[in-house]
């Protein structure tokens, strides 16, 4: 089906020690998701302690380490497990480094990680009484692109481990290709008014001024989570990550939402454009091409 994201299954099943692969590398850079049902990352008795949703400070949805940062974030544990928590995840992020760089050298993906995250509450566990904006659920088919951290057309890779201990299934949907969705939503976007990327910089609203990339991005994003016909009748399909599962996918292309799941990993790369094999396909030139305008 052309019409909706194509999973695409690879048996690999440890993380280290992998071939270069050109062929899973297009179907990445193509707007896919490559799936390893049995790579799994393994965890001890004693990171067992893990599993636990009151893990997660309450305002947050993931306990991350960021490279270059002391420290993990966004946990009420202290002390000894504490440190359980960020030694886990640092062995996750190097996981990660290993099979991507492993799978696709050129990428030099350790060289641009940006963080890692573990994310130990039940998607749609709202206990914490934080009330989600439409704009933050994730239960919405959307693209990633953040406000505050514009990217200028870098690439947002992400690596995903489903480390649930028993059988609960990470449940995504996946949609349309991202030239479909751009073409469909571009004509309700709007410029960034004169000034207003500098202005917003000045006031430190973004760690660096937005691009006209970054500017239609967040209006794909937003526009399509606001659109509850779309969400309902988009070409989409549901897909199962079980336990045990890794998968990797360019998380700025691929329309996804996570609809329900709990204990998960997950590792960003923000890749510069050159490192990109097939650059025709990213959402910067197909935007370009669709706008007919030069975005970044
Ligand atoms: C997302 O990136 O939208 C959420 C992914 C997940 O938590 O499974
Ligand atoms: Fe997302």
């Amino acid at each position: 089906m052309d019409d909706v994201t194509p999973i695409v299954a690879a048996p690999l099943d440890g993380w280290e020690g992998r071939s270069p692969d050109a062929t899973l590398r297009a179907v990445i850079e193509r707007g896919g998701v490559v799936t390893c049902p049995s790579l799994a990352f393994a965890l001890s008795d004693d990171e067992h302690a893990l599993f636990d949703a009151s893990l997660a400070d309450d305002r947050r949805k993931s306990i991350y380490v960021r490279p270059g940062r002391a420290g993990i974030s966004g946990t009420t544990a202290t002390g000894a497990r504490r440190d359980t928590v960020a030694a886990v995840i640092d062995r996750y992020a190097r996981s990660a480094h290993a099979l991507i760089d492993g799978l696709f050298p050129a990428y030099d993906a350790p060289a641009h990680a940006t963080g890692t995250s573990f994310r130990p509450r039940a998607i749609g566990d709202v206990s914490s009484g934080r009330a989600l904006s439409w704009r933050k659920d994730d239960t919405r088919l959307h693209i990633d692109a953040f406000p505050s951290n514009p990217t200028h057309g870098e690439r947002i890779l992400r690596v995903f481990t489903n480390v649930h201990p028993t059988t609960m299934p990470r449940s995504w949907r996946v949609g349309e290709p991202f030239a479909a969705m751009a073409a469909r939503f571009l004509p309700r976007t709007r410029a960034l008014p004169p000034g207003g990327a500098w202005l917003m910089h000045r006031l430190n609203i973004t760690k660096r001024p937005r691009s006209a990339y970054d500017h239609l991005m967040l209006q794909l994003h937003d526009l399509a989570k606001g659109d509850p016909d779309y969400q309902r009748t988009c070409p989409q399909r549901e897909v199962d990550f079980l336990p045990g599962t890794t998968w990797i996918c360019f998380s700025d292309q691929v329309m996804h939402a996570a609809m329900s799941g709990q204990f998960l990993f997950e590792q960003t790369y923000r890749l510069p454009l050159a490192r990109i094999a097939d650059v025709d396909a990213s959402p910067l030139r197909t935007l370009e091409r669709l706008t007919g305008r030069v975005l970044a």
